[in-house]
């Protein structure tokens, strides 16, 4: 059985396909975007990965600063925020923004909304004074692409410009002037930095976030999703029937371990993305993340800790090994689509590459429950044919 030359096959095949999606995000602007900043004059832009916006920007001193900032806006009554936050951090609650709406006769209406707590309880957001000064404000529309976007000139005296506090976001329905909640897409909630806007490039915290994101996945697709399966088929077809391989137990306890490690590593990046993004929470994504570690460290433990192949508790170990082994490999599919399900909407390349492992691993075990259960009868036609008497239940039974 080429066994491990399989594995390695599906997991580089894999690393390979999401490496390619893993390439450094593009920060240069579109051509649409560039033609707008330089007829007024802003030579600086930078192309955010959150809402696929663009962001222009003329940095003059602290009284007069000059944005422009642009998304695509599929929906006929789609709007377009951006504002600065005076508080600690870029979030939603607390920013002043400017929000510009497409109205259904086509008419574009632009206005300054102070959006608080209230906002994220759900209260109507209408449009107010802001206490910061907005010089000048104008906003457009490229039917072409969709593109709805925003210029306006700021006074942000009193802001620190060296560490500004921006956020931007793109909904989809409005009435009149109230636009209404925005998707719960992860995109929607990485659309803020800091950024430093004396100076010509941005540093968006965005990519190193996305990159992690992405090791995450990986990681624990690869050991949970990989490893731990494969560790599974080798401890059940090749313990004792169909195949009775002395081997077997060092693969499986090696298969798990690297499965543990890989997976275990995964899971601390995906705990430590979730405490540095606040202001959201995958709630099922993370409770059942916790259980699936605490559950396969408990596993592990069989390192160590179980009765001898002779102790007469080794049956009943064996018994809840087993049926913790299957909870979780169970555990970990559901898991791994509601992790993929947390990138929507453009998650298909994940979830497609995960279903076609899943397809792999699902073709092994057929082949090999089916080649089960063929040996299982020929021997048990054999035995027959030989006494008489039938033991191969029993052979079945111990396996
Ligand atoms: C129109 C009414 C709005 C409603 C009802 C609303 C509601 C919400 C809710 C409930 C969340 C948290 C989602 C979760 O935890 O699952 C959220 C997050 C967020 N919203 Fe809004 N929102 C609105 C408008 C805006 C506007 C105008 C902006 C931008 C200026 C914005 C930017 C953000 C950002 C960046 C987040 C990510 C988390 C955070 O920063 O707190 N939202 N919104
Ligand atoms: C989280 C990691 C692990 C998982 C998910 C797991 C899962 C499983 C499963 C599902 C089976 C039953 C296969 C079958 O016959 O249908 C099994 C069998 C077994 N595993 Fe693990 N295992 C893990 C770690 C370990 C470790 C670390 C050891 C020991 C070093 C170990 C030792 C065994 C033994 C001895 C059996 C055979 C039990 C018997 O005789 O019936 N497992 N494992
Ligand atoms: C069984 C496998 C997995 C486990 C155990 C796991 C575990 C976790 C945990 C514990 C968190 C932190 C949640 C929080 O504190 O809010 C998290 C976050 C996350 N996971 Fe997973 N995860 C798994 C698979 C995946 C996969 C396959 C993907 C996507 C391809 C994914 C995408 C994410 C995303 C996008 C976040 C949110 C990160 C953020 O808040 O910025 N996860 N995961
Ligand atoms: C923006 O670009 C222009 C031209 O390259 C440059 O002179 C200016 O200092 C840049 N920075 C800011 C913050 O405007
Ligand atoms: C800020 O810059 C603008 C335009 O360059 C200029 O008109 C204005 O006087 C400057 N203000 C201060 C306080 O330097
Ligand atoms: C900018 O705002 C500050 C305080 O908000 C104010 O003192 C200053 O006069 C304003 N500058 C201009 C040019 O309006
Ligand atoms: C379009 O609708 C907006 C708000 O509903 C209204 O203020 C505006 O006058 C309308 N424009 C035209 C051209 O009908
Ligand atoms: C906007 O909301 C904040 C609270 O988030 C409040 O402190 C501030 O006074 C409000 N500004 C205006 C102009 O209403
Ligand atoms: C502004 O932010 C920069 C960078 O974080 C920091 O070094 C500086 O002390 C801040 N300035 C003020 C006035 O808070």
């Amino acid at each position: 059985m080429s066994f491990s030359s399989n594995t390695e096959v599906l997991v580089l095949g894999f690393l390979c396909l999401l490496f390619t999606m893993a390439q450094p995000h593009n920060p240069k602007c579109s051509d649409d975007f560039n033609k707008l900043i330089t007829e007024r004059n802003i030579a600086n832009c930078t192309k955010f990965t959150a809402l696929d916006a663009e962001f222009g920007w003329a940095y003059h001193n602290d009284s007069r600063v000059e944005i422009l900032i642009g998304a695509p806006v599929e929906s006929k009554t789609g709007w377009l925020a951006w504002g600065v936050n005076p508080s600690k951090r870029a979030q939603m609650v607390g920013t002043r923004a400017l929000i510009g709406i497409k109205q259904p006769n086509n008419s574009l209406t632009l206005n300054t909304y102070n959006v608080t707590k209230y906002t994220k309880l759900g209260c109507q957001l209408l449009p107010s004074n802001l206490d910061v000064q907005v010089i000048d404000k104008k906003m457009g529309f490229l039917s072409q692409n969709n593109f709805l976007y925003i210029y306006a000139v700021m006074n942000l005296t009193g802001y620190n410009n060296s560490a500004l506090n921006i956020v931007w976001q793109v909904g989809f329905h409005s009435d009149g002037e109230e636009p209404k909640m925005h998707h719960k897409y992860l995109q929607n909630f990485d659309s803020r930095e800091t950024i430093n806007l004396k100076n010509e490039k941005i540093s968006a915290l965005g990519e190193s976030r996305d990159h992690l994101r992405t090791v995450h996945g990986i990681l624990n697709i690869a050991g949970y999703g990989v490893f731990f399966p494969i560790g599974v088929v080798v401890a059940r077809y090749f313990r004792r029937f169909p195949f009775k391989k002395p081997w077997w137990k060092e693969a499986h306890k090696y298969c798990q371990l690297i499965g543990f490690l890989l997976g275990s590593t995964g899971w601390a990046i995906g705990l430590w993305l979730g405490n540095a993004s606040k202001g959201y929470i995958f709630r099922t994504h993370r409770i059942l993340g916790i259980f699936i570690f605490t559950f396969t460290t408990v596993q592990m433990l069989a390192w160590r800790l179980r009765p001898s192949p002779t102790d007469e508790y080794r049956k009943y170990w064996n018994m809840y090994h087993h049926f913790l082994g299957y909870a979780l490999i169970s555990l970990t599919i559901i898991n791994i689509f509601e992790g993929i399900s947390n990138l929507k909407p453009d998650n298909m390349h994940w979830k497609w590459g995960y279903i076609g492992i899943l397809i792999a691993l699902a073709g092994i075990g057929t082949g090999f429950e089916l080649y089960t259960w063929f040996a299982f009868f020929k021997l048990k036609k054999k035995e027959k044919k030989k006494n008489g008497s039938t033991d191969a239940g029993e052979t079945k039974h111990q396996y």
